[in-house]
C-alpha cells in the first residue's frame, strides 16, 4: 500500500511523498484510483493526463534544488534525476529529470507504462524501434521510429513495448526539466542503455540523486 503521509526511511528509502505538495497528492491520487480499476495501461495513461497536464502547467510546487543539474550523475553530462514521490512497493514513482542545455540522456528503456512531460526548456525526443526478437539480452538492432520536439506543457505516454527506447536532448538554451509517472521505481529497476551504432545493450540503474536504491546486486556487467 502505498500513499504514505510522509516520506521516511528504510534500509532503500525515503518513500512516500518526498515533495509534497496539493498538485503532487492530486495527480499521485488520481494514479492510484486508476490503478485499482480494471483500465489498461492505455486507457490508464489516458485518464491521467488531464491531471499530469494541472501539474505541467503550475507553477512553485517543484523545489531549486531538484530542478538543478547533477555533477555526479550517473546518466552522465550532468543529468539530475530527483524523487518526488516513490510507492514503497515498487509500483509508482514521479521524479524529475534535469538535462542541462546541449546534453542528452543515452539511449534507454523504462520498462513500464506511464506519461513523460516537459516542464521547463524544450527537448527533443528521438524514438527507437527494435527489430530483432529480443532473445539475444546483450544485442538489439535498433531504428529510428519518430523524432519530435517538445516544449513545456506537451507530454506523451509510454506503454511498453511500443516507444520504450528513446533519447533526449536539450535544445533550449537553459536545462531542460521533463517530470515523469512511471508505474516502477524507475530509477531503482536494473534496465538497459543502448548503442543504437553497435547494437550493444548495458544493464544500467540511473539512481535518483535525492533517494538511495537498494543494495547493488552484483551483476556481471557494470553500470558505468
Ligand atoms: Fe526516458
Amino acid at each position: 500500500m502505498c500513499g504514505t503521509d510522509h516520506s521516511h526511511d528504510h534500509d532503500h528509502g525515503p518513500f512516500g511523498f518526498l515533495v509534497d505538495t496539493p498538485e503532487i497528492r492530486a495527480l499521485i491520487g488520481e494514479t492510484e484510483r486508476m490503478m485499482g480499476s480494471d483500465a489498461d495501461p492505455s486507457s490508464r495513461v489516458n485518464a491521467l493526463k488531464p491531471a499530469f497536464a494541472k501539474l505541467l502547467s503550475s507553477d512553485g510546487w517543484l523545489p531549486d534544488q531538484l530542478a538543478q543539474p547533477d555533477e555526479k550523475s550517473r546518466m552522465g553530462d550532468g543529468i539530475g534525476q530527483y524523487a518526488l514521490y516513490r510507492a514503497e512497493d515498487g509500483s509508482l514513482c514521479l521524479f524529475s529529470l534535469v538535462v542541462p542545455p546541449g546534453a542528452s540522456t543515452p539511449v534507454h528503456d523504462h520498462l513500464a507504462w506511464g506519461l513523460v512531460g516537459i516542464y521547463r526548456g524544450e527537448q527533443d525526443e528521438t524514438v527507437y524501434r527494435r527489430l530483432d526478437d529480443g532473445s539475444n539480452p546483450a544485442q538489439a538492432q535498433l531504428e529510428v521510429a519518430k523524432r519530435q520536439e517538445l516544449r513545456p506543457g506537451d507530454l506523451y505516454a509510454l506503454i511498453p513495448p511500443t516507444d520504450d527506447i528513446h533519447y533526449v536532448k536539450t535544445i533550449s538554451e537553459s536545462a531542460s526539466i521533463s517530470i515523469h509517472l512511471l508505474a516502477n521505481d524507475t530509477a531503482c529497476v536494473w534496465r538497459h542503455k543502448y548503442d543504437p551504432a553497435s547494437g550493444a545493450v548495458t544493464p544500467f540503474r540511473s539512481g535518483y540523486a535525492n533517494a538511495p536504491c537498494p543494495a547493488e546486486q552484483s551483476t556481471t556487467s557494470s553500470s558505468s
